[in-house]
């Protein structure tokens, strides 16, 4: 691995992992290629400007001819694949870009490397492909049964990279992460909204009755699994990548509201999600036995959260003002007048 092309880079966890793997391997080279959607954010991107070993390329993984010439110019040998339409409730109001995502450009990127003969791709797939469990944790030979466009997408870009090795033999692995949070995540998802939400003294709106349950995962941990597969996973193959940390929504939402020393009475209980999943849980035993484990524990991971969205305000503000406002309005309007 010389020469790494991580797309969807500019968003949470991919650029996450630019940092993970620069700090991680000095010899690395890597592209980020990302079409910069609005959940891709440069700012995500500008500690590691700077460093030579990283350059920025801005694509859709849809599109074939720009796919190639990223490939090509840049001698790559491999691909993690993060870009994708990452929002449930998104995928509810509108699937269309999920579809072309998460489907067309996973096939697009699957495709252009069979043709240019990459030596690794990595598809960076998600725990709702599973579905929901009442009990138990999922393996990853469990049924693939998803509930929301969202998830469906999902799971189609994931067996479709398995499909690619099992019909072309090339060296496809998949990794199966759950909720995972911290910095640079948009203020969409439950835990950085609420966050800034309560920051400025603003309503909650928490789903049904709250009793959901999520595995919650810090972001490091999220980037170590996916490096421990991407070298050491057998083609082929998909990998749990669980935070072995599993909480019902309202037990989070008081545990933010305790470190930000912000009132109850803030939590607005709301319509809940169409379809909403009740319980993800996730079996790491085979992630396990390439020696990695999530090392984070989740209180400390949670402080470190908060602090930084206390302390990069600019940060979420200039989203907050942009378009995310029609968005807010669409998807919790009605829901908090009502
Ligand atoms: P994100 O929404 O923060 O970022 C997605 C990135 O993909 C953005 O930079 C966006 O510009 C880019 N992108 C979208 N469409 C593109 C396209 N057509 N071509 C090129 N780039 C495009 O996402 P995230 O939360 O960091 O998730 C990253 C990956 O991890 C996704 O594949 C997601 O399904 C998966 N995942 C996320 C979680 C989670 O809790 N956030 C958990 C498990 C798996
Ligand atoms: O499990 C992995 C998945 O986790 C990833 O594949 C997705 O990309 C990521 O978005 C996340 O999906 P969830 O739907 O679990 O995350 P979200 O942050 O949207 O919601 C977490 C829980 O909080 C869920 O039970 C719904 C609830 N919720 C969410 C929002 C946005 C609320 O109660 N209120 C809200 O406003």
């Amino acid at each position: 691995m010389k020469n790494l092309l991580i797309c969807g880079g500019a968003g949470f966890i991919g650029s996450n992992f630019v940092r993970y793997m620069l700090d991680k391997y000095p010899d690395i080279q890597i592209v980020v290629y990302d079409k910069l959607t609005y959940a891709g954010n440069p700012d995500n991107l500008e500690p590691f400007s700077q460093d030579s070993r990283y350059k920025f390329l801005q694509g859709d993984i849809a599109e074939h001819g720009s796919v190639a010439r990223a490939l090509e110019f840049n001698r790559i040998d491999t691909i993690v694949n993060f870009a994708a339409e990452t929002h449930v409730d998104r995928s509810i109001l509108d699937p269309d870009a999920f579809v072309h995502t998460n489907v067309m450009g996973v096939y697009v990127l699957l495709e252009e490397s069979r043709k240019h003969g990459i030596e690794r791709f990595l598809q960076v797939s998600t725990d709702e492909v599973y579905g929901s469990i009442p009990e138990g944790a999922f393996e990853e030979g469990d049924p693939i049964e998803p509930n929301s466009p969202y998830a469906a997408s999902k799971a189609s870009g994931d067996l479709m990279a398995r499909a690619y090795h099992v019909t072309y033999g090339m060296h496809t692995i998949v990794t199966r992460g759950s909720n995972t949070f911290g910095p640079y995540q948009y203020p969409e998802k439950v835990l950085p909204l609420f966050i800034t939400n309560a920051l400025e003294d603003q309503p909650l709106p928490l789903y049904g009755d709250g009793k959901q349950v999520r595995d919650w995962l810090y972001v490091d941990d999220h980037c170590a699994g996916i490096d421990a597969v991407l070298q050491n996973g057998r083609p082929g193959e998909a990998y749990n990548i669980g935070g072995e940390n599993e909480q019902h929504n309202i037990d989070v939402v008081h545990m933010l509201l305790r470190l930000l020393d912000k009132p109850a009475s803030l939590i607005r209980p709301v319509e809940d999600r169409p379809g909403h999943d009740r319980r993800y849980a996730l079996d790491n035993s085979k992630s396990r036995r390439l020696g990695w484990k999530p090392e984070v524990g989740f209180d400390e991971a949670l402080e470190r959260t908060v602090s930084w969205y206390k302390s990069n305000e600019w940060w979420w503000r200039k989203i907050k003002s942009g378009e995310y406002q029609q968005y807010y309005e669409a998807q919790y309007g009605k829901r908090l007048k009502g």
